[in-house]
């Protein structure tokens, strides 16, 4: 079902409209949004949809597909919902929090973003539902503005501590782009991505492997990070430039925090040499920096599971350019830069590689930059 149909089902009215948000690939720039970093995401064509109409000022309903029920609530303060529309309420929350009156609202909820699977479907809930409420209200939030407050409703009221990358990309992307962001300035730079035209193609590979830690793994980071920055006297990872990073791993006395700091030094590097290469037009060029920001997240983050790093290798047997796991880690998804003709077998590889393994079977798909959140 739809979410208009089940706006109509569930509220026995059409919405006043539908807003659509999607989910998000990151191309390369791992754990360096919250080092105040780099990263390069494209939005995935698979999106969340809200459809919304209006209720009574203060009151807010919500329902999707994918979940039993339809769950009221009004002004909350965070940890107040506690269910899947903590997300919904996070979003709220946060719009009056920053001083925005929310427009109260129905909300009908569908979504194509597979759940779990590292592709930010949470992200794109909260930004449809974000942009929907900014334009019913006629808030006046730029779009700058509008990432960190998404992320404000994960990280404060879900209780998630996520950085910044996923909320931006399924906000600011635009279709045929990968968006370059700086995440301690918020200025982004629309990197062209034109797959096609270079023959070429994205392949999506979901590890289907099963989460586990996720979130303890991913504070644990986190917090390695932060405390590395703490010891070497800079306010984030960022600051650490490549050619310092021998000085500074000399500071560290822990071998565990100084795989970490390398990391992300060297992932931050990744980033701009991707982005000067597509500038330069030599997108195959990229692939050996996506082989080696996988590497450094099996060896040195310590973040990938024998599922992704079997489809890595797969994939490259196969004759992909480059390819590394995408989005936080303990399982999710890999992508490959493989010529487009080569899908076909690269999917077998992939899908023997894992038989042998006696893994679950994957799930492929060619994935193209999709449109950042709007009103459809
Ligand atoms: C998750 C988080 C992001 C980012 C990535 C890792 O997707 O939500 O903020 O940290 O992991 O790059």
């Amino acid at each position: 079902m739809n979410a208009a149909s089940l706006f109509r089902e569930r509220y026995g009215t059409e919405p006043t409209g539908l807003w659509a948000a999607p989910g998000r690939v990151n191309l390369i720039g791992e754990h360096t949004d919250y080092n105040e970093g780099f990263v390069l995401p494209f939005a995935l064509p698979q999106r969340t949809v809200a459809a919304v109409g209006p209720a009574p000022a203060g009151e807010w309903t919500v329902c999707s597909t994918l979940e039993e029920g339809t769950i009221s609530f009004g002004a909350t303060t965070p940890g107040e919902v506690t269910s899947w529309a903590a997300y919904v309420a996070g979003v709220v929350w946060a719009l009056q929090d920053a001083g925005f009156e929310a427009p109260g609202a129905r909300i009908a909820l569908a979504s194509e973003v597979p759940v779990g699977s590292g592709l930010s479907s949470s992200a794109a809930l909260e930004s449809s539902v974000l942009t929907a409420l900014i334009d019913l209200g006629g808030l006046d939030l730029a779009i700058e503005r509008r990432p960190a407050l998404a992320q404000r409703a994960e990280n404060v009221y879900v209780g998630a501590p996520t950085g910044i990358m996923d909320q931006s990309a399924s906000i600011r992307c635009l279709a045929g782009r990968a968006l370059f962001l700086d995440c301690r300035s918020y200025e982004v730079k629309q990197i062209p991505f034109d797959l096609a035209a270079e023959g070429l193609a994205i392949l999506v590979i979901n590890s289907n492997a099963p989460h586990q830690h996720v979130d303890g793994e991913y504070g644990a980071r986190r917090k390695s990070c932060e405390e590395a920055a703490h010891i070497l006297g800079v306010p984030a990872l960022r600051d650490v430039p490549p050619d310092g990073l021998a000085a500074a791993l000399d500071k560290l006395d822990d071998e565990v925090m100084r795989r970490r700091v390398r990391h992300v030094v060297t992932e931050d590097q990744r980033v701009l040499d991707t982005v000067a290469l597509l500038e330069q037009g030599r997108v195959r060029a990229i692939g050996p920096l996506l082989t080696a920001s996988h590497a450094s997240m099996r060896d040195d983050f310590e973040i990938t599971v024998p599922q992704v790093d079997v489809a890595v290798e797969a994939a490259l047997s196969a004759g992909a350019y480059g390819a590394r796991m995408t989005g936080g880690g303990f399982g999710g998804c890999v992508l490959a830069l493989i010529d487009a003709d080569r899908a076909d077998v690269t999917t077998e590889a992939v899908e023997q590689a894992y038989g042998k393994s006696g893994f679950t079977a994957p799930t492929c798909w060619i994935a193209t930059p999709g449109a950042g959140a709007a009103r459809l």
